[in-house]
């Protein structure tokens, strides 16, 4: 695959669109100052509650069953000390994610995407922890992220992507290879149009643009493979109960691996398959996770 010509088709699909879903300023602005080391809780809590939806967000989430709270949370400002700065970085962002694109009619089931984004997500954050990576929410963050372009494909050529899924349903072809020949790009150059429309980190982009194929990967490397594997995982599981009956590894998951093994700060399984079959004791509980997460964003 040609990436250069499937950039210019994914930015000539771009460029007709007016009603492109956009991240509220104040979400920018809060997500800016939770970066900043000097920021001051006070001062992130003054912002969250100029602006109602988000500050009731903040306390809907931080009341959920995610987050098993003894007494319940009534201030932002104790629902910042008590989540940490990350954790509401990455509910901000997601949940105005998921506002973003939930009016959007799709040719598929819109909760299986969510399910899928969030559970790469989380095996995304539980792989970093495995390997060493520093920065665990960003793996999370980046792994709920990484198939945005499906959601723009999907909404703004509804019929012929609704078409290009009846085709494939029932053979081995995957959505990324049958977008290819129907669209001549992918959702990977689509999503990374639309991270540097929405002004995500350089690193953001280059984990969409390449989490199907990391060998390519120029700004992170170990965190696209983390993702690339990630959701390597998940598919596998959509048809497969264990990994070891899961579909072959193709060569992004073969380069993401080495990737791993290279840069792991701990020790690893001896091969992928292992690596990979050693998170199934976990599928389960970030599944029930998963389930209260995607429940709690879509209600708010
Ligand atoms: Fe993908
Ligand atoms: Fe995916």
């Amino acid at each position: 695959m040609d990436k250069v010509a499937m950039m210019i088709k994914a930015r000539k699909l771009f460029k007709d669109i007016s009603d492109l879903p956009t991240i509220p300023a104040i979400v920018s602005k809060v997500v800016s100052l939770l970066e900043d080391q000097d920021a001051a809780p006070d001062d992130i809590a003054d912002l969250i509650l100029s602006d109602q939806v988000l500050a009731a967000r903040v306390i809907r989430v931080v009341n959920s069953p995610l987050y098993r709270t003894n007494n319940s949370i009534v201030s932002v400002k104790r629902a910042l000390l008590f989540l940490g700065f990350k954790s509401v970085r990455e509910m901000i962002l997601t949940s105005y994610f998921v506002d973003g694109f939930k009016k959007k009619e799709q040719p598929f089931d819109m909760k299986m995407f969510w399910i899928h984004s969030f559970s790469v997500g989380a095996i995304s954050r539980r792989i970093s922890t495995m390997v060493g990576y520093p920065d665990s929410e960003k793996a999370y963050l980046v792994g709920i992220l990484h198939d945005i372009g499906k959601v723009f494909l999907g909404h703004y050529c509804k019929e012929e992507y609704g078409l290009m899924l009846t085709n494939i349903s029932n053979t081995s072809q995957t959505t990324h290879e049958a977008e290819y020949e129907f669209f001549g790009t992918t959702h990977c150059e689509v999503g990374l149009c639309l991270a540097q429309r929405w002004n995500f980190p350089s690193v953001y982009c280059d984990v969409i643009s390449h989490h199907h194929s990391s060998e390519m990967a120029t700004e992170d490397p170990l965190l696209t493979a983390i993702v690339s594997l990630a959701d390597f995982y998940c598919l596998s599981h959509v048809t497969a109960s264990s990994v070891a009956q899961a579909s072959i590894p193709g060569p992004s998951e073969e380069n993401a691996w080495e990737v791993l093994v290279k840069y792991s700060t701990a020790p690893l399984a001896a091969c992928l398959e292992h690596f990979l079959s050693d998170l199934d004791e976990e599928y389960e509980s970030i599944s029930r996770e998963v389930d209260i997460l995607f429940n709690t964003m879509t209600m708010i």
